[in-house]
């Protein structure tokens, strides 16, 4: 049977990346988690001392790393930059600070995409981002746009930090959720929109494992047509 692939858009902790993972492991296909190739590329320039205004030498920069994925099962996947094990370091606060202006650049995009679109080439990716629907996969045979209110999204990273053991203000959070949220939906290439054939999903008010549910339905009646 033909492998699909599916794209999970949305903004910032809206759970796509936990959803994405469930969804893939559920369907045995390859899960990959674009914001990771992001947050990698602006660690390697953080850590080189690139300039981040400078688009011209953060594509020299990716050109010349690879950025891998390695399943360890039980839904953990570890980053890798070259043989750097940065599953870690790419969560740090820096690195949030910063992904946002190394990805509003066209010629990092262009590269990103083109690895993006090379992994899914022969089908069976789930696919999470901001982009992917509308620019990486177009003709994915399932997109999902999932959405939850800023202020719910901020409680879930509250949440998850406290778990960590890290304290942060519920109101920095929101504030930065915003941000965030504002940069990622204005820039000029790719900005995050929903694609028009994709299928919202609000989660604000459901369990991850409903709205994992809901996708496989969706995908469901998408192998199995009426
Ligand atoms: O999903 P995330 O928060 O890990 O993504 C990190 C950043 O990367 C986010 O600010 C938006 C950007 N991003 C993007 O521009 N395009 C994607 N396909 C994925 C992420």
């Amino acid at each position: 049977m033909k492998k699909m692939n599916i794209a999970i858009d949305g903004p910032a902790s809206a759970g796509k990346s936990t959803i994405a993972k469930k969804v893939a492991e559920q369907l045995g296909y390859i899960y990959l988690d674009t914001g990771a190739m992001y947050r990698t590329l602006t660690y390697a320039a953080l850590s080189n001392e690139v300039d981040l205004q400078d688009e011209e030498a953060l594509h020299t920069l990716l050109k010349g790393i690879r950025i891998t994925f390695l399943t360890a099962g039980n839904e953990m996947q570890r980053v890798f930059l070259n043989d750097e094990d940065v599953t870690d370091s790419i969560r740090s606060e820096e690195v949030t600070q910063n992904v946002s202006l190394v990805s509003s650049f066209a010629k990092v995009r262009e590269e990103m995409v083109a690895r993006q679109k090379s992994i899914a080439r022969s089908g069976g990716v789930v696919m999470d981002g901001r982009d992917i629907g509308t620019v990486v996969l177009p003709d994915a045979e399932v997109k999902i746009f999932m959405t939850a209110t800023a202020e719910e999204r901020a409680l879930r990273r509250y949440k998850e930090n406290i778990a960590k053991g890290m304290t942060t203000s519920l109101e920095e959070l929101t504030e930065d959720m915003k941000r965030r949220d504002h940069l990622d939906s204005t820039r000029s290439v790719s900005p995050l929109k929903k694609a028009e054939d994709a299928i919202v999903l609000d989660s604000t008010h459901l369990e991850i494992d409903e709205v994992v549910k809901q996708i496989l339905g969706i995908i469901e009646v998408r192998l199995n047509p009426l």
